[in-house]
């Protein structure tokens, strides 16, 4: 793992948004991965200031959400496609038939789940998927447990999963689904590539742990170990226990 740490979260957005503005120059129909959750706003809103001064271009990109809650559909405000039109693509040129989501208002979500894995295919597959971490070693809304489903499936959220996702729901977490549509670890690492993002003391454990202890399903980020190409762009606080 190539580990990257800053002093500030300030600092690690920074830099990783100009490390996806050169990718899109490089590859300008470049395929993200993209996460929800705290930790990945600010770097969206240096997306958002990169492509107002011109130097960001996503004309021809695609993304791919990792997860969405099942029984919401897009337009909830609660949604994580809300939450990306509003934190990122309301304010890029990524095109909107090349924005890519579960839908977790379908009537099939087992169904849906295969239409995603096919549609990930049909574009090339990911070539940076973006990661964030859950503070008990989630990624997407793959939860620890004592095996992982490999592909995009549907999942039922711990306690602690909808505590930390209340925001969206008001602060109020018997709000927040009991259930939910993901990305699987597998889906996760045919990945070209993968940059995980942590910042706060509140995820130095796992990073830790995702970094130097063993690959369990108990840790489901602890399998970026078995990929050859993951960058983990820290804030000095995430990093402490490194
Ligand atoms: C949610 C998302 C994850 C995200 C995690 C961490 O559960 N499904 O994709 O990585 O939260 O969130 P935060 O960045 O707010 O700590």
């Amino acid at each position: 793992m190539d580990i990257r740490i800053f002093d500030t979260a300030g600092d690690v957005a920074e830099a990783l948004a100009r490390r996806i503005a050169l990718a899109l120059a490089d590859d300008p129909a470049t395929v993200l991965g993209l996460p929800t959750g705290q930790t990945p706003v600010a770097t969206y809103a240096e997306l958002r200031r990169l492509h107002a001064a011109g130097e960001a271009d996503f004309s021809r990109a695609s993304t791919f959400n990792i997860d969405e809650f099942a029984g919401v559909g897009a337009s909830d405000p609660g949604s994580f496609r809300s939450f990306m039109d509003r934190h990122l693509f309301d304010a890029v040129n990524v095109r909107v038939e090349r924005i890519h989501f579960l839908n977790g208002a379908a009537s099939d979500l087992d169904a849906e789940c295969d239409r995603y894995e096919a549609a990930i295919e049909r574009a090339g597959g990911l070539d940076i998927q973006l990661l964030g971490i859950g503070a008990n070693g989630h990624i997407g809304f793959n939860e620890p447990a004592g095996e992982l489903v490999a592909r995009t499936h549907r999942v039922t959220l711990t306690e602690s999963t909808r505590r930390d996702n209340a925001a969206l729901w008001g602060g109020d977490a018997a709000r927040v689904p009991r259930e939910a549509l993901t990305m699987g670890v597998g889906t996760m690492l045919k990945a070209a590539a993968l940059i995980l993002i942590a910042t706060g003391e509140r995820k130095a454990q796992c990073v830790e742990r995702t970094v130097h202890g063993p690959v369990t399903p108990r840790l489901p980020a602890s399998f970026l170990q078995l990929h050859r190409h993951v960058e983990v762009y820290l804030d000095r606080e995430a990093a402490s226990r490194l």
